[in-house]
């Protein structure tokens, strides 16, 4: 089983994308025979139009996923940018990529109604992400359910191909996360930089402190009994815990556990959690990022090469 994915650089790391990708991902490396990660800078482009901001988050979300424990021997993180080929393959797909494709994918639509100037770089996005799986030659592709529909579009371009050039790519299947329960944000919103109400995975003690004990809360007396279902703090602690813990947990705020003492021990179960991980962070450097993706990219790099070999020919371009 050959694996790809691609991570958008997204900035400052929060318990949602943690618990809502990055476990997961890790969770899948470690099953797979041989895996590729890859940064998407130039997706992110089609956000991003800050060179710093581009640059700084490219290289905290590599930091980010080292010191979660990605192993940069177990699988290969590059950055998109790194492989010439995938841009190149994309034009060569996009000449046999359908219109009505195109215009059908939601996630295009959905971004240009949350305001992103709709360029043709954002409407062609599909043809990228089909050219970063086919290049790899990848059978699957772990993705949350909103990726979906681009890998089914790779699919569909995957299948063009062969059908007018013969044989070239593997046909990728999805693998769509289990569904992870939204995880809510301090205003009880789901977690998004968006909106302000991350718990920040990597931020210092004095900040992460902060967000939690602003956890939004009802105004229920301290002693009062509280409902676990309806409470942001417990929905977030009971991240950390096992099915028992939880059900103990929840036993106590119905016994009426003060919001206060709550978010106090969801403060220790965060840092007994990531603790490890957080010293781990403070200690990579950006040295450490560019060696780990340049030993991804020379992995990538040979495989990629290889594709393009046999596409160039199959298309009549040697
Ligand atoms: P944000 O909403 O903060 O901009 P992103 O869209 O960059 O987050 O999220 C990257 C990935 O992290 C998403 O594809 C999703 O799988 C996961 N994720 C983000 N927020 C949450 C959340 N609140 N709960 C579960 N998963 C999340
Ligand atoms: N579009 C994906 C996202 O926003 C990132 C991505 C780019 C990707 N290329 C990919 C994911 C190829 C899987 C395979 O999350």
């Amino acid at each position: 089983m050959r694996v790809l994915s691609g991570i958008q650089p997204s900035g400052q790391l929060h318990l949602g994308n943690y618990f809502g990708s990055i476990l997961p991902n890790l969770e899948f490396i470690g099953k797979a025979k041989e895996s590729f990660f890859f940064i998407a800078d130039l997706h992110a482009l089609t956000t991003m139009h800050d060179a710093e901001t581009l640059r700084k988050a490219r290289e905290d979300i590599v930091l980010d996923y080292l010191a979660c424990g990605f192993d940069p021997k177990k699988a290969a993180i590059y950055d998109q940018s790194s492989i010439p080929e995938h841009t190149e393959l994309m034009w060569i797909l996009s000449t046999v990529t359908p219109m009505g494709l195109l215009e059908r994918a939601v996630s295009y639509k959905d971004k240009v109604q949350q305001g992103v100037t709709a360029s043709a770089g954002l409407f062609t996005y599909p043809v990228l992400m089909a050219a970063d799986i086919l290049l790899y030659q990848a059978d699957t592709v772990p993705v949350g359910r909103d990726q979906k529909q681009h890998v089914e579009i790779a699919r569909d371009i995957a299948v063009k191909f062969n059908n007018l050039y013969g044989e070239t790519f593997t046909v990728p299947e999805p693998s769509i996360r289990a569904e992870v329960a939204v995880v809510p944000g301090t205003d009880g919103r789901k977690m998004s930089k968006s909106y302000g109400n991350t718990i920040p995975l990597f931020a210092a003690d004095a900040e992460v402190k902060k967000a939690i004990m602003g956890i939004v809360t009802d105004s229920k007396g301290a002693n009062d009994p509280k409902d676990p279902e309806q409470c942001t703090i417990y929905q977030l602690h009971k991240l950390f815990l096992s099915k028992e813990q939880s059900k103990a947990l929840a036993e106590e705020y119905r016994r009426g556990l003060a919001y206060g003492e709550a978010k106090k021990r969801l403060l220790e179960a965060f840092i007994d959690t990531f603790g490890v991980i957080r010293a781990k962070r403070t200690k990579l450097s950006a040295q450490d990022a560019t060696k780990t993706l340049e030993a991804g990219r020379v992995r990538a790099q040979a495989v990629a090469a290889a594709t393009m070999a046999q596409v160039r020919k199959a298309v009549g371009l040697r």
